[in-house]
């Protein structure tokens, strides 16, 4: 097995803001060559005999099966934390969360609501944490996307990739990956759900770099026109289940549907990041046809985190 780049080993992922355009490539690289490696059924098992720690703090198929998968494959072993059943569930903070599991495990894997959360028990862990999703951010599945568009594009920078609907944590994560690669991003979103200006205004320093375009907009036509990726995700992301209704008269203008992605490229491909509400965000035609890219999309979920388990862990 040839030897991993050790560039870096020993860091945490918690936001794509964080990591320069090489090291991005480096991952992607990485993720492409697991890939094969995994197709060939050649051993890679770059982590044997360490550990993962995976809190979870909302529901998830994907992540839970990927990184658990992912780690198994590579010699390594996961371990599911929920954190309704850990003591941080009953109020042990989560500083000494972070100092006790990082005498067990080598890496942690964390889904929560709070950014600040991931980011506090980072600060206290001695080892690399991975972010798994936040209210804010989702950069393991935006890692994911990447993959998915080089690969059937051949390319990222200078493509243009629309966003359509909720300002989220996938929007977010879009923008900083966009940035960092120099895709051209449109974000389209009704008026009260853009995406957050700060982060905005990190990605547009980011892209000073790739000189990758970014524009939020209102009107999703113009997101999608000429668009090589069009890219949406739910409505009411976990937390917010309670906005349901009232967000889906918001955003029914906002559907991904036959006649909006009659805007984009002829050969675009669509992504989401699952799970998907069909008929709200997206219509059976579009996340069913031939332009969906989304079962790839999930594959590279397994792909990308193990590059980055290996790389860090
Ligand atoms: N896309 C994604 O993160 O899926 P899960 O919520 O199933 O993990
Ligand atoms: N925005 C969605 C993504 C799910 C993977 C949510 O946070 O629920």
């Amino acid at each position: 097995m040839e030897k991993l780049p050790e560039l870096l080993r020993g860091r945490d992922l918690l936001s794509l803001h964080h990591f320069t355009p090489s090291e991005i490539s480096l991952i992607l690289d990485t993720a492409d060559a697991f890939r094969d490696k995994l197709k060939r059924r050649e051993p890679h098992r770059y982590l044997e005999g360490k550990t993962l720690g995976m809190i979870f703090q909302k529901s998830s198929t994907r992540t839970r099966v990927s990184f658990e998968v992912g780690m198994y494959q590579l010699g390594g072993h996961a371990l599911f934390l929920s954190a309704a059943d850990l003591q941080l569930g009953r109020g042990e903070s989560i500083a000494d969360t972070a100092r006790v599991l990082s005498r067990y495990l080598d890496g942690i894997m964390i889904r929560t609501y709070a950014q600040s959360d991931v980011e506090e028990l980072a600060r206290y862990a001695d080892i690399p944490v991975i972010n798994g999703l936040t209210d804010l951010l989702h950069p393991c599945q935006i890692l994911a996307d990447l993959q998915t568009i080089r690969q059937a594009k051949g390319r990222l920078a200078g493509l243009k990739l629309a966003y359509v609907g909720d300002g989220n944590n996938i929007a977010h994560s879009l923008l900083f990956g966009c940035a960092k690669t120099g895709v051209n991003i449109t974000v389209a979103s009704p008026e009260g759900y853009k995406p957050s200006p700060e982060i905005v205004s990190l990605a547009v320093q980011d892209a000073r770099e790739t000189g990758a375009v970014i524009r939020v907009v209102t009107d999703p036509v113009e997101a999608v026109r000429d668009a090589d990726a069009v890219v949406t995700d739910v409505w009411a992301s976990m937390g917010r289940e309670a906005e349901q209704e009232a967000r889906a008269r918001v955003f029914a203008r906002y559907q991904v549907n036959e006649e909006l992605v009659r805007h984009a490229r002829e050969d675009f491909i669509f992504l989401h990041c699952l799970p998907a509400h069909r008929g709200e965000e997206v219509t059976d035609g579009v996340i069913d046809g031939p332009h969906s890219a989304v079962w790839d999309e999930a594959e590279n979920r397994l792909h990308v985190q193990k590059a980055v388990m290996a790389l860090v862990m």
